[in-house]
């Protein structure tokens, strides 16, 4: 055998426009069929350019944790995410990522953490009580407030309910990187309406999050609490963190954190919908560990929820794939991928891939007991350096609302039991998910 490393296999597409037409037709196909005709590690063109797909768990490691300097977020993010949220964590690299990171992570302690479950119940509590026996839910819409709420109030300390400029600009934001990441990449100066309402609402959200800053700065540090706001507030204050990096900040937690968390409660409800049985066994553990309202102490054992949930988030993971891009040249399973390359790990791909998951369309919670899949066969908030900071905050808060609505009511599907599914900013239902309530 030739000890001679060479670049991973791959399709080469139309001229010009390479695999693009496929991409666009039906991604997930297009990365399921790579992995089956090319292997777990391998290439594929985009708009002449060329890319490669990492859906092995051994080599996803080596990307997000062994060799994770030898990668970065990559031109494309950077460039399209620059006006939003630029100096933001999720988009920065090296120390100033680093020197963020440090910053903000007393907000995501486990004891800060646990303080905010009382908002998360209240919030949870407001949404079922506008709920009534027999009536129809457009769940995806409903969790999409509930978590918007609990953000606003457990990070920022603001009622979002009575602030239409965060939703206003939440929703022109991610209608400005609709479609898919790839297509609608294009540049964010062309005036096209989508673009226009975008800069108007990110105008307007961030003179919104200017004024909450102001407002912080005018209480005594002693009565500010601690949440997010003030830890931000407090390092622009000392000289630690710009002013343009706290906004782009505020703005990167506002839409990193509400989205996502609203498609795992959506996911999840939509699959204990279609398992009554799994439902009613749920009913019954959040009966026995909570007394009436869930508390941060129940949270941990409630362990059949949490498997529920892990299950949703492996079947639908709301962030269904991310990029990387080479600073040099890697090896990968015996693939040399050249510097510059941009990568693609695709969650949705791994997370059902019949190599490390039996039946892997099946609905099966309990496969999270004996968990024998290998680590990064499992990623659905990355991994490494990088993996999502606020991964307990929504743990916490998917158990709370799912909690809270299970002490409630019983519910059945009405929607399609497959819907469509959007390759969209994140993964998102492409027709409403709808559920009857029962009391
Ligand atoms: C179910 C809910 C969520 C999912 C599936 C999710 C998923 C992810 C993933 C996959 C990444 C890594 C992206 C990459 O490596 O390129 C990430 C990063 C991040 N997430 Fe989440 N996330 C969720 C909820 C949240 C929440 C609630 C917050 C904040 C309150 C949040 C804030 C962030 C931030 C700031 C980063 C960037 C971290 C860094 O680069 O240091 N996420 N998330």
């Amino acid at each position: 055998m030739s000890s001679e490393v060479s670049y991973p296999p791959g399709p080469r597409g139309l001229p010009v426009v390479g695999n693009t037409v496929d991409l666009s037709r039906d991604i997930f196909a297009f990365f399921e069929e790579l992995r089956d005709d090319y292997g777990r590690v391998a290439s594929y063109d985009v708009f002449g350019t060329d890319a490669c797909m990492v859906a092995h768990p051994d080599a996803i490691q080596r990307v997000l944790l062994d060799d994770h300097e030898a990668f970065e977020k990559g031109e494309v993010l950077t460039r399209n995410l620059a006006d939003a949220m630029g100096e933001g964590l999720f988009v920065t690299g090296g120390t100033q990522w680093q020197n963020q990171r440090t910053q903000v992570q007393p907000a995501f302690y486990r004891n800060r953490l646990n303080a905010y479950v009382p908002e998360m119940r209240a919030t949870a509590e407001e949404t079922v009580e506008e709920w009534r026996d027999g009536m129809v839910v457009d769940v995806n819409d409903r969790m999409t407030e509930t978590t918007m709420d609990a953000l606003g109030r457990t990070l920022f300390g603001v009622d979002v309910a009575e602030n239409p400029v965060v939703s206003e600009a939440s929703d022109a934001i991610l209608a400005r990187f609709d479609t898919s990441r790839f297509w609608s990449f294009l540049p964010d100066r062309l005036p096209t309406p989508t673009n226009r309402r975008y800069r108007r609402k990110l105008d307007e959200l961030q003179a919104f999050v200017d004024e909450l800053a102001r407002q912080r700065r005018q209480q005594s540090p002693e009565n500010r609490g601690d949440d997010l706001l003030s830890i931000l507030v407090g390092f622009v204050e000392a000289g630690d963190l710009t002013r343009r990096e706290f906004r782009d900040n505020m703005v990167t937690f506002l839409f990193a954190g509400h989205e996502t968390t609203a498609l795992g409660l959506t996911y999840t409800i939509h699959c204990l919908a279609r398992h009554p049985d799994e439902q009613a066994a749920l009913r019954a553990e959040v009966e026995a560990v909570c007394d009436g309202a869930v508390t941060a102490e129940d949270l941990p054992k409630l362990e059949r929820l949490e498997r529920a949930i892990d299950e949703a988030l492996r079947l639908y993971p709301p962030v269904y794939m991310f990029f990387r891009e080479a600073t040099r040249n890697v090896e990968l399973r015996g693939y040399t991928v050249p510097e510059g390359t941009t990568l693609v790990v695709p969650q949705w791909v791994v997370h059902r891939d019949p190599a490390w998951w039996d039946d892997p369309e099946a609905f099966r919670p309990e496969r999270f007991s004996d968990s024998d899949h290998p680590e990064y066969a499992y990623f659905p908030f990355g991994g490494g350096p990088r993996h999502c900071i606020g991964m307990r905050f929504a743990r916490m808060e998917m158990k709370t609302v799912l909690a809270t609505i299970l002490d409630n009511y019983a519910f059945r599907l009405v929607s399609d039991p497959n819907p469509d599914l959007i390759a969209s900013t994140n993964l998102k239902p492409g027709e409403p998910i709808e559920i009857k309530l029962d009391e």
